[in-house]
């Protein structure tokens, strides 16, 4: 399975390192990068990589920008 993500920025994503989580012990806590895209709250991932399990090999999905609402699916014709 594929992903079409919509990006529309063009510019980067700044992350203010005084702004990343600290556990109680003041050191900093794991933070968790969207790999698959449809993150509400991207670059960070929000939970929202569960809706890709769901996805069948072979196949390219979009989403709906900012939701887990499939809106396309279609075989891929990239895929070996
Ligand atoms: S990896 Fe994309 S929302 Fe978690």
């Amino acid at each position: 399975m594929a992903r079409v993500v919509r990006f529309e920025r063009t510019d980067p994503i700044r992350i203010d390192p005084t702004e990343l989580p600290v556990g109680a012990d003041g050191k900093p806590k794991p933070i968790f990068i969207c790999a698959c895209g449809i993150s509400a709250r991207f670059p960070f991932c929000d939970g929202s990589h569960k809706a890709c399990r769901l996805e069948t090999q072979g196949h390219v999905y979009a989403y709906r920008p900012g939701s887990t609402e499939v809106v396309e699916q279609r075989p891929d014709a990239g895929h070996a």
